[in-house]
């Protein structure tokens, strides 16, 4: 719902944003085979494919994930994990095209108040934008929301994601 704020912000800023749900897709994780080393490329036949893709093209992203045992979820880290291909292309073979900077956004939610909740995914995902190309601009991160549709009750959040997403777009306007 969140995301979906977002993006509804970012469409408000005039520009077309696309949704990925990781876990409709068939994703692999990676295997540590060693081939995007050599060739900057992952040989693994599955829907990352298209979003090797998308993520070169795109000039905006919003990452959004609940917390699972202090971390992304598990579709999440097999998706960052296969982005090592990318940080293969960047640092090994010094080949990723040059990019203006393309600006990113979090946002997680957990159910609990734990102070380090959001510790661990942020470092991940610090980790992430860079191999990707992308400078994490914002987050929000948010506690205390467990049920489904728990967000509703506060419209404050869901007015945060929207902006989120707004000047996502505008600040690179
Ligand atoms: C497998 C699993 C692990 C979870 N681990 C944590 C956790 O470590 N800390 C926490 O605060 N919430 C944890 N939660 C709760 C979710 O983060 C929380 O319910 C969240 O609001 C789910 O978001 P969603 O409704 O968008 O899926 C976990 C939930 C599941 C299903």
């Amino acid at each position: 719902m969140l995301l979906d704020e977002a993006l509804a912000g970012a469409r408000e800023a005039g520009t077309v944003a696309e949704k990925i749900v990781l876990a409709e897709l068939c994703l692999s994780p990676c295997t540590a085979c060693g081939t995007c080393d050599k060739t900057g490329r992952c040989p693994i036949a599955d829907d990352m494919q298209e979003i090797y893709r998308l993520l070169s093209s795109c000039t905006a992203l919003v990452f959004a994930t609940p917390i699972y045992f202090y971390s992304v979820t598990a579709w999440a880290k097999a998706f960052i994990d296969r982005t090592q291909a990318l940080w293969a292309q960047k640092y090994v073979l010094k080949s990723m095209p040059e990019m203006s900077a393309r600006r990113a956004a979090f946002i997680a939610v957990g159910a609990t108040r734990g102070k380090s909740l959001f510790d661990g995914p942020q470092l991940t995902m610090k980790y992430f934008f860079d191999a990707a190309g992308f400078t994490c601009i914002d987050s929000l991160l948010l506690k205390g929301l467990d049920e489904k549709g728990a967000v509703l009750q506060f419209p404050e959040y869901l007015e945060k994601a929207r902006a989120l997403g707004r000047s996502l777009v505008e600040s690179g306007q």
